[in-house]
């Protein structure tokens, strides 16, 4: 496996994230039942991984790119139908998932440890100008969102941190201490659809004046005042999606990355979208609709809508039975797959 992308100055900062993530050793046991008596300790078990790869349609001396490696899962099976000389470009952003990359000793495999925003720029640099295929599987990865010492779980006490690697500007504590009232309510609204989001952006303004919000438990604290009787979880779910998007700049980096897919695709060339909640999913939706984010329709003089791609289900699609059974974290994906025209 070949590995480009930080520089050293990244290394840097990527060993600085190391050291704080150090000071909060892992308190937590990956496990996912495979079946009633059988207990396998996984990274993160791909969603809809038959229905990808199928979606792909993999030509064995083709070029792929999966952008999203998390822990591999997707990428082996993408490894499993190329030939010898095919090859598939891996991007993450999380070192933990770097780690995982370096179990694969495969020379059809580059892993970038980069942020896929800057596909383009990455491809080319490897002196690939198109694809035949590209994969996305958004969000946080299981192992990523079970670590206490990453502040994504609303489960296990850890820092406020939810930075998916270490080049992002910010953390959850910088956000939640820091940001207005106003803003605080913005992203509450808009990222979390919190109904409630100007009297929690309030109350979060009025704490975090008494003592700085650190850990995730200091957040749960105030959202449990004022969470909906009995719907406690889902409050503290869609408040902490709503910090995470906003550390991440999750939405931004899709925008740019869907823009780059038309480009970076061979004429008839795939892509394939994994997304876990709606705000992803329009983007996704109107992009392949119209080729632009706000999904508003471009049409030449004989009435055509002009769009670089087109859908190849005219509805996406959603975990099977099966699947829901043994995963419970498949029952928000949606799979919008599409053709480069
Ligand atoms: C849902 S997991 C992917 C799981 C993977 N498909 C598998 O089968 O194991 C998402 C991964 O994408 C990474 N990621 C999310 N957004 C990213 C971005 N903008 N750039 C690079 N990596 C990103 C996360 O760090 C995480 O490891």
């Amino acid at each position: 496996m070949t590995k480009i992308g930080y520089s050293k100055r990244s290394q840097k900062k990527r060993d600085n994230f190391d050291k704080i993530a150090s000071k909060h050793p892992t308190i937590f046991c990956k496990f996912v039942y495979i079946s009633n008596f059988s207990l396998l300790e996984t990274y993160h078990v791909s969603i809809m991984l038959n229905e990808c790869i199928d979606g792909l349609v993999i030509k064995p001396d083709g070029v792929y790119v999966d952008v999203t490696f998390g822990g591999g899962g997707h990428s082996k099976a993408i490894l499993e139908k190329l030939g010898p000389n095919g090859k598939l470009f891996a991007f993450d952003q999380d070192p933990d998932a770097w780690e995982q990359a370096e179990k694969i000793d495969d020379e059809r495999l580059t892993l970038i440890t980069a942020n896929f925003k800057h596909l383009e720029k990455y491809l080319r640099l490897h002196g690939i100008q198109q694809v035949n295929g590209i994969l996305a599987d958004f969000g946080v990865s299981s192992h990523q969102l079970d670590a206490a010492e990453r502040g994504f779980s609303t489960r296990f006490n850890g820092p406020l941190d939810m930075r998916m690697g270490p080049s992002a500007a910010s953390n959850a504590a910088d956000i939640l201490n820091n940001y207005s009232a106003k803003d605080l309510q913005k992203i509450f609204g808009m990222y979390g659809e919190i109904k409630n989001a100007k009297t929690l952006s309030e109350v979060v303004v009025q704490e975090r004046t008494k003592k700085p919000l650190e850990t995730t438990e200091d957040f749960k604290q105030i959202l449990v005042k004022l969470a909906p009787r009995n719907r406690e979880f889902k409050y503290f779910a869609q408040a902490f999606q709503a910090i995470r998007i906003e550390v991440n700049k999750e939405l931004e980096v899709i925008e740019e990355f869907l823009l780059q897919c038309p480009k970076v695709l061979q004429p008839e060339g795939r892509l394939c979208i994994l997304s876990f909640h709606s705000l992803e999913d329009r983007l996704v939706k109107n992009f392949i609709k119209t080729g632009n984010i706000e999904g508003k329709e471009k049409k030449d003089l004989f009435g055509n809508v002009l769009k670089p791609m087109e859908s190849v289900y005219r509805k996406p699609i959603i975990a099977s039975d099966q699947e829901l059974k043994i995963n419970s974290r498949s029952r928000s994906a949606k799979l919008r797959i599409a053709f480069n025209k």
